[in-house]
């Protein structure tokens, strides 16, 4: 049962008679500039209790922000927006120059702006076999068990030390399962992730281990598995459900699983998202669809989708959010950035495109009306959002 922000500053407002917005410090909050009070906004529909995120490159777009004169993009980004997840600003391979250099500058832009604007911030990620700097691939060649769990311990102690408090989800652990399709099915990336591979013999203790870290480092954070093609039921998402019972039956803090939701029109929806998020639900974490995207194989010589293509990427983004809506604990829905012209798609999906909800020029696209009418439909409930 869920309740949305201008619910309750509605019922705020009428208890107190008169409340200033401005000192309003909740996360669905609108920014300066904007008023809570605009129903063209997902983060105003949004049910108290559920963050509605983007992805955005700090480093391309927020390293320069005046609050009095924003770019357009970052106005819709404020404007819509509950939730930041970095989309490549906490990565290893921006944050780690070299073994002892740090470089948070273009990550702290990106959470001073969140802050700015009262938004939220996912983090992401800390373990990863992939966007890691050159120094990591070439040490861990030769890496034993401890000298990984070295590098990674100190890793995740200062990244989480850094923003304690300024993040509420971490995605601790990305893509760490192989899929159906690769060499050996689905197990444990203990050949492409370099700390998994350090430490292939006890890759479940390293793991448990660096959800401690982090806990310790910010008891706050609820931290997340996350994983693509982890939507619906599946041998991937069976594989990470032994998985988050193994941790949780180690005392490790897991606090969440995360489906990224790349999704292409290729290929169908599976509508076991629901039921998949309530058997993690049931475990006692939290779910979300943390990086949702729905790409549309372009067709030849069409400078844009069809009609039904756009129909289709409509009920799909909604079909994304109405499972979560449905789920209680699931707390937080992204999409990875916007729009089009932003979308990491056309680069790694060559013949696909038009992925976001928004235009070019920033018209929503159907998916965003879509969306927030789902929003605005939800159903009122009782527990507000922290
Ligand atoms: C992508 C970014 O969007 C790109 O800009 C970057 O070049 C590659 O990574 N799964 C993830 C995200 O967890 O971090 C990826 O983001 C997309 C797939």
């Amino acid at each position: 049962m869920r309740r949305s922000i201008r619910s309750l500053l509605v019922a705020t407002a009428t208890a107190a008679l008169v409340v200033p917005l401005c000192g309003v410090t909740a996360a669905n909050a609108s920014p300066p500039g904007f008023s809570n009070a605009d129903k063209d906004a997902l983060r105003n529909q949004a049910p108290a209790d559920l963050a509605i995120g983007s992805a955005v490159w700090g480093r391309q777009q927020l390293m320069s922000y005046d609050p009095k004169a924003p770019t357009e993009y970052q106005q819709v980004l404020g404007a819509q927006f509950s939730s930041l997840t970095p989309e490549n600003d906490m990565k290893w391979d921006a944050l780690r120059p070299a073994p002892d250099v740090y470089d948070f500058e273009s990550a702290d832009a990106l959470v001073a702006y969140a802050k700015a604007n009262h938004q939220e911030v996912r983090g992401h990620t800390l373990l990863w076999h992939s966007q890691n700097p050159a120094w990591v691939t070439e040490a861990s060649r030769t890496w034993t068990c401890d000298e990984a769990r070295t590098v990674l311990e100190d890793h995740i102690r200062t990244v989480v030390g850094h923003f304690k408090g300024e993040i509420y989800e971490w995605d601790v652990a990305n893509e760490i399962f192989q899929d159906t399709w690769d060499n050996g099915g689905v197990k444990l990336r203990t050949e492409a992730n370099p700390f998994l591979k350090a430490c292939a013999d006890d890759p479940v203790g390293l793991l448990a281990d660096a959800f401690q870290w982090a806990h310790e480092a910010d008891p706050e954070a609820v931290l997340f598995l996350n994983d693509y093609n982890a939507e619906g039921v599946n041998a991937k998402t069976d594989a990470y459900y032994a998985l988050s019972q193994e941790l949780l039956d180690r005392g490790a803090p897991l606090g969440g699983f995360g489906a990224q939701a790349h999704l292409s029109l290729q290929y169908g929806f599976d509508t076991s998202l629901q039921e998949n998020f309530e058997r993690f639900a049931a475990l006692g974490l939290k779910v979300a669809i943390t990086e949702a995207d729905v790409r549309i194989p372009l067709l030849e010589g069409e400078t844009g989708p069809t009609a039904e293509q756009v129909a289709t990427q409509s009920d799909r983004y909604d079909a994304l959010l109405e499972a979560c809506l449905n789920v209680d604990a699931c707390s937080s829905f992204t999409v990875w950035g916007f729009p089009d012209a932003n979308s990491w798609v056309p680069d790694v999906f060559p013949g696909e495109g038009w992925a976001t909800p928004f235009e070019d020029d920033f018209t929503p696209k159907p998916a965003f009306d879509a969306m927030l009418e789902s929003l605005t439909e939800a159903t009122p409930g009782t527990s507000p959002r922290r």
